[in-house]
């Protein structure tokens, strides 16, 4: 069985923003998105780059895993992003992707220029094309050589790029959030939900990492620390789900129930299906310390 990495909580901090760097060591999310692309005026691009070595290089939070946000392959910082970020071996976050030959190219220039097999390339999906090129995307995932491993809702540039109201229930979206995780199971891949913008509202943000958790996202991508926690706690295994999962792997321990496919536990039907599901959910239970 693949090992379960923890990606509840993935903070994106702008490579250009050296107060919020000074927090890495000291952040409890699961991953961060160090920023060269939008969060990165133009005529700042170059010298923040040159900054990001030092900061891969230093690694202040052992236990967080490290992934640079690129810009686009086409544009002119690009190619020496995804080398920069290779470098310092962190995962990559391809920009604006919109089709699978983005990702083919970044993974060829990976490989042309001999990046350790760890390094993996992660999407934004944020236009149009990607989500119609969704499942050719997510076809990727199933070859390893590919370094294909995870898809980041890009949500602010979907509203944009396709004009829906940004509602507090995200209804508009929501198709294609849905399209994206059935996507990325196909695929074998993680897929991360979008940020919520009003980084003071604690409990809107808390419903809707709720929400998205229940979408099937394995996580979701946060924009400042304040948010770090409500994430870590509602993509995690919930108690009564790991007490219902111990409940189902004690049955099936039964000697009774040897070789059964099917068994009565508490008056419903338990399949092994449920097994498998159940110890999947404890793997990941084990795996953050819940
Ligand atoms: N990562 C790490 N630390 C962060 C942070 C982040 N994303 N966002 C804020 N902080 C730090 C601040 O530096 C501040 O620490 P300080 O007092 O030592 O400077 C502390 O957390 C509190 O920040 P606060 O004053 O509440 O917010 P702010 O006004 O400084 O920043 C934003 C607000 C939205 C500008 C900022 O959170 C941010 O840039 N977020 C990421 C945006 C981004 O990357 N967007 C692109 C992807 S969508
Ligand atoms: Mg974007």
């Amino acid at each position: 069985m693949q090992t379960y990495r923890p990606r509840r909580s993935v903070l994106y901090i702008p490579a250009s923003n050296d107060r919020a760097l000074a927090k890495l060591a000291t952040l409890a999310c699961d991953a961060v998105i160090i920023d060269l692309e939008d969060a990165v005026p133009p005529a700042d691009k170059v010298a923040v780059r040159e900054k990001l070595a030092g900061i891969l290089t230093e690694r202040p939070n052992r236990r967080c895993e490290m992934i640079v946000r690129v810009n686009a392959l086409g544009t002119e910082w690009g190619i020496d992003d995804v080398l920069a970020a290779a470098k310092g071996e962190a995962d990559i976050l391809l920009s604006k992707v919109v089709t699978p030959r983005e990702v083919l190219e970044a993974g060829d220039l990976l490989d042309d220029n001999f990046a350790p097999d760890t390094v993996k390339l992660w999407a934004m999906v944020e236009t149009p094309r990607a989500l119609l090129n969704i499942g050719a995307l997510a076809e990727l995932g199933r070859d390893p050589a590919s370094r294909f491993t995870c898809f980041v809702a890009g949500t602010n540039d979907l509203v944009k790029e396709t004009g829906v109201l940004a509602t507090p229930d995200q209804r508009y979206l929501m198709p294609w959030l849905m399209q994206l995780v059935l996507a990325a199971r196909a695929g074998g891949l993680d897929v991360l939900d979008g940020v919520f913008n009003d980084f003071r509202d604690a409990d809107g943000f808390a419903r809707e990492c709720v929400e998205a958790a229940a979408m099937g996202f394995d996580g979701k991508s946060l924009i400042h620390p304040a948010q770090i926690e409500a994430a870590n706690r509602a993509f995690a295994p919930a108690p009564e789900a790991l007490a219902q999962a111990r409940a189902v792997k004690a049955a099936f321990a039964l000697p009774e129930n040897a070789g059964k496919g099917v068994i009565a536990l508490d008056g419903k039907m338990v399949e092994r299906l449920h097994l498998a599901q159940a110890e999947k959910l404890l793997a990941k239970a084990a795996a953050i310390g819940a």
